[in-house]
């Protein structure tokens, strides 16, 4: 009981339950290999990539999830992630004609979000590390305004980045600066209030004709109402926006899984461990799956 108790606390003020990923995208930098599979459902090591993204929102025990896919690629995601009842969650899918840019996100999910509060993970987006787990337990618990994540890298511009003062609040942010600015990137996980919808209907298209996250973010700011969480130096935050990204993040998580014998991003296990789901679905997981290595992985975990 006392665990339970416990449990119950650590939890109790989780205000966020929503959330969305971002599959779409042309992924244009990695053809031929996205020309008849979208990015998302490529491998990292031994899983398609998506899988990674949705962890990571089980492991913030969000259960109510849109996934927004490009147009004409709904079918491939569906044979691999139906409805998300084999996981204890729901998964809903909204197409995207064209990339619109990031907070087109909560245009398209309007409806889904209903004036609750959401997060929003970028479909290609890798994260792990051992703090991370309370990371999001923070991140979630946001009534007003917004949260991002931040992480130090060597190449900030290839990110939007943010100056920060007294730990965690944000002074000002940039997309892609040219000039150094900051080396604190900010990660492709976000968390909003309910008024993300209504701040990205008032946002225009940048110079090159997309709606840009940092202009969101920015609106949050100038009411003094984003702040920031941190990766720190033993958590990792990979990209995988080329091919070159997609072996070293592989390699990643194959280190890591052969060493220790535990598997990154194994929905099934993290529903497992939530409690949303029971034997009887991951035996019924194993036969979705097959003979695989990914089933043999799933039999250990209801040993
Ligand atoms: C986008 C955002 C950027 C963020 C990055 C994280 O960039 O615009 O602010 O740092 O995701 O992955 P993109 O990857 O679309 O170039």
């Amino acid at each position: 009981f006392k665990k339970k108790g416990y449990h119950k606390q650590t939890w109790i003020n989780k205000m966020i339950n929503k959330a969305i990923i971002l599959a779409g995208g042309m992924g244009t930098r990695m053809s031929p290999l996205t020309k008849a599979v979208n990015k998302q459902l490529l491998p990292i090591y031994d899983k398609p990539l998506i899988f990674y993204p949705l962890s990571i929102l089980m492991l913030a025990k969000i259960k109510d999830i849109l996934i927004i896919v490009n147009k004409g690629q709904l079918n491939q995601y569906k044979k691999l992630l139906p409805d998300g009842k084999n996981l204890g969650i729901n998964i809903n899918y909204k197409e995207q004609n064209y990339p619109k840019g990031l907070p087109d996100a909560f245009l398209l999910g309007e409806r889904f979000i209903n004036k609750n509060n959401v997060a929003l993970i970028l479909g290609d987006n890798f994260f792990y590390g051992q703090s991370l787990s309370a990371t999001l337990k923070n991140c979630i618990n946001i009534k007003n305004g917004a949260k991002v994540i931040l992480h130090k890298v060597s190449k900030p511009e290839l990110f939007g980045v943010a100056k920060i003062k007294n730990k965690n609040k944000i002074l000002s942010i940039k997309e892609k600066p040219k000039k150094f600015f900051s080396d604190l990137a900010i990660t492709g996980l976000y968390f909003f209030d309910k008024n993300v919808v209504k701040y990205s209907k008032e946002l225009k298209p940048s110079k090159r004709g997309e709606l840009e996250i940092t202009d969101l973010l920015n609106k949050y700011r100038k009411k003094n109402k984003l702040s920031a969480e941190f990766i720190g130096r033993g958590g990792a935050w990979l990209d995988t926006g080329s091919i070159e990204d997609f072996y070293n993040t592989s390699a990643f998580v194959s280190n890591i899984e052969k060493r220790q014998g535990l598997k990154i991003a194994c929905l099934e296990e993290i529903a497992f461990n939530n409690k949303w789901i029971g034997k009887k679905d991951i035996l019924n997981s194993i036969k979705f799956y097959g003979n695989c290595e990914y089933s043999n992985y799933l039999k250990k975990v209801i040993l």
